[in-house]
């Protein structure tokens, strides 16, 4: 099986902790040059130098920019891009604040909208050309289950993830003769800043204990445990590499099988 990603430079975004620094990680370690880009400079810096070095060119950077500023990041991709052709393009960030699509401003649709959806265009049009000339091209977005099964209380999330999804698919059948595939990753309840911030805000709402909180999410799914970062960034990094060039125009759960749709 063709795993090595030597030779590719990657764009990881969200990079600075959780999924995304676990995708960085997983992508210099099968030899991609990685470039990090969220909004800590400190942390961003640290995960760049601790990232793994397979052989002498490879090669990792970063750069600090709020994906909500438009303007910049397109700024820093076409950037990024004009320095070395990037090959592969995993579109994450952080997910938008909780709460039922009901009482959500058209502002807070807004703000994830840009953050998700229009980022996406603008990383993907930044790097598109240096994709196409390279006849190689892997683009990931991590999303939600909520793409399969929209979640109880996430309304603006389920909203801008299945644009995000929408968007993927019809870009996966508009690039795939270029030698670009398109697919996205949906992540369980996994071990991540986000998870923490999420059992914190739940234990604030309730009487109950984050620890009594966990043990009931973990009751929901089969494989009884929270998933892992790494383990989300190992089926990512697998849909990065020349093995994954047939796998196209999919969303892909990794949930401990938590997610009851059939496709
Ligand atoms: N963990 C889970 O259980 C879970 C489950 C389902 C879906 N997901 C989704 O998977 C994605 C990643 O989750 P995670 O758990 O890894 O999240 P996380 O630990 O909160 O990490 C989010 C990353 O995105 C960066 N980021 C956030 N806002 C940004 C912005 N405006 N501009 C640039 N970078 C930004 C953060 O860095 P800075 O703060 O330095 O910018 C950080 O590196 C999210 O969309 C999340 O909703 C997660």
């Amino acid at each position: 099986m063709q795993l090595d990603l030597s030779g590719r430079h990657a764009l990881v975004c969200g990079a600075s902790q959780g999924i995304g620094r676990a995708s960085a990680i997983e992508l210099a370690e099968l030899g991609a040059s990685v470039t990090l880009l969220a909004r800590s400079a400190d942390a961003l810096k640290i995960v760049a130098e601790n990232l793994p070095r397979k052989h002498a060119a490879q090669r990792h950077d970063w750069r600090s920019v709020d994906m909500l500023d438009t303007a910049s990041l397109q700024a820093i991709a076409s950037g990024i891009a004009a320095s070395e052709p990037v090959h592969i393009l995993i579109n994450n960030s952080g997910g938008p604040p909780g709460g039922p699509a009901h009482a959500a401003t058209p502002a807070a649709f807004e703000t994830a909208f840009r953050q998700h959806l229009l980022a996406g265009q603008t990383l993907l049009q930044a790097l598109l050309p240096g994709m196409r000339a390279s006849g190689y091209g892997r683009i990931v977005n991590v999303i939600s289950t909520s793409v399969k099964e929209p979640i109880v209380g996430l309304g603006v999330s389920n909203t801008v993830r299945a644009a995000v999804a929408g968007w993927a698919k019809t870009l996966s059948g508009e690039l795939a003769a270029d030698g670009i595939t398109v697919n996205n990753v949906l992540p369980g309840y996994t071990r991540t800043g986000r998870l923490d911030g999420l059992l914190a805000a739940k234990a604030a709402a309730s009487s109950q204990t984050e620890d009594a909180i966990a043990q009931d999410l973990i009751a929901t799914i089969p494989a009884r445990r929270f998933g892992e970062a790494s383990e989300v960034a190992a089926v990512i990094a697998f849909l990065c590499t020349p093995a994954a060039a047939y796998v196209n125009g999919v969303s892909i759960a990794v949930d401990g099988g938590r997610t009851r749709a059939l496709s």
